[in-house]
């Protein structure tokens, strides 16, 4: 039996599919390398000692999904990563998001019915709680997206659990990742954002790496310990080992399931500007910026429901993330390069 991976050489993909080779399981990779790039097989080969079977595809493209089912008669499940990601970059293009996210999806699924596979782990957000009215969050707690991004996550959520509604067969594990940061201990798998990164961690990488100059933190008036936004970040290494859970539990437990994917606390912009520089000795120039518009005060899950049900919970504090974090720019400074 072999797990497809959609978006598997991007970045929690690719180390899921690490983490899936590691524990002896089958996998079939697909991408569209819109955002990723194939020498990523490489590298988990070189982690794991086995390389998984990649098909350049693109979930617009049906026959194409068709044709990778037809060839792997042995996938019983899908965990399903592709997708774009940016969301300023959702508010500016939201057609190209609801395309490529949404029909994307929808053509995977037709393709899982056709086949008879009807097991799918799929990778919403935290977006899709918007602003809170309180913290930690809870998986029942009110869903509003504010971007087109998000505005996908809940469609795709919806999607899913319909199906699941109309076919008493399917396995539908939606699981909302919080911040996931840090990279494999090898230091051979990281994230490598094209052009100027616009999330926390990668920003201070550069920094760090001498790309970019200083880092920009977006407000110093949040209601927080010490006025920047406080977020979850998860370990990308906790998080693919998540997804194995949640695979087994897909295997035995039909419907729909929702869970949160965070460590349950939340640190600051300048707490991680601190562990980063602990991590590296390097000091990290910043300032003080405005605030970007739409970010909000704080974020941090309530992890007991995936505790509970999936047996899982991150075992990676800030220092660790920051510390793998380092060692994957020190040893790729240009990221997976050209
Ligand atoms: P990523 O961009 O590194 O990986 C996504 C992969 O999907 C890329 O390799 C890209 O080439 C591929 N892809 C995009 N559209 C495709 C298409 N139409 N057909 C085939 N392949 C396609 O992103 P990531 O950080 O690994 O995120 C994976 C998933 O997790 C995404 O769905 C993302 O929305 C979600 N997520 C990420 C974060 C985060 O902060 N990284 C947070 C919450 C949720
Ligand atoms: N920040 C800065 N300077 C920067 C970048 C970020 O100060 O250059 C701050 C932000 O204001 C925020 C914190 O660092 O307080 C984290 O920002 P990120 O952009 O790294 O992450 P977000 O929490 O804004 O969003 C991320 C993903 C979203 C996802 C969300 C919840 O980008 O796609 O986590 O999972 F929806």
């Amino acid at each position: 039996m072999a797990v497809l991976v959609t978006g598997g050489t991007g970045f929690i993909g690719s180390h899921t599919v690490a983490e899936l080779l590691s524990a002896g399981r089958e996998a079939i990779v697909i991408d569209n390398l819109s955002n990723s790039k194939e020498c990523v097989l490489d590298r988990i080969e070189r982690i794991t000692g086995k390389r998984p079977a990649f098909r350049k595809v693109d979930l617009l493209d049906p026959e194409g999904l068709e044709r990778v089912f037809a060839e792997f008669p042995q996938i019983d499940s899908v965990i399903h990563f592709a997708g774009l990601k940016a969301v300023g970059e959702s508010v500016s293009k939201p057609l190209l998001y609801y395309e490529n996210n949404i029909f994307g999806t929808v053509n995977l699924c037709k393709a899982m019915e056709k086949a008879g596979v009807k097991r799918i782990v799929f990778s919403s957000s935290a977006t899709v709680y918007g602003k809170p009215d309180s913290v930690p969050i809870r998986e029942d707690f009110p869903l509003r997206a504010t971007n087109p991004y998000g505005e996908t996550k809940l469609v795709i959520e919806r999607i899913l659990s319909d199906i699941a509604a109309a076919d008493p067969e399917w396995s539908v594990s939606v699981l909302r990742y919080f911040n996931p940061i840090g990279a494999h201990e090898s230091g051979l798998i990281g994230e490598d954002p094209k052009g100027i990164p616009n999330n926390l961690l990668p920003y201070i990488m550069k920094v760090a790496g001498g790309k970019l100059p200083c880092l920009s933190v977006f407000g110093s008036d949040y209601h927080t310990h010490d006025g920047t936004g406080v977020r979850d970040y998860i370990h990308v290494v906790d998080l693919a080992k998540a997804h194995l859970c949640a695979l087994d539990r897909a295997a035995a437990v039909k419907g729909t399931e929702v869970f949160n994917l965070g460590t349950g606390k939340g640190y600051s912009v300048l707490d991680i500007v601190a562990a980063y520089e602990k991590a590296t000795g390097l000091k990290i120039p910043y300032r003080i910026t405005d605030r970007r518009p739409g970010d909000i005060d704080e974020c941090y899950a309530d992890p007991a429901k995936a505790r509970e049900l999936l047996g899982w919970s991150a075992q990676y504090g800030i220092d660790r993330m920051c510390e793998d974090s380092a060692r994957w720019q020190r040893m790729n400074p240009d990221g997976y390069g050209d």
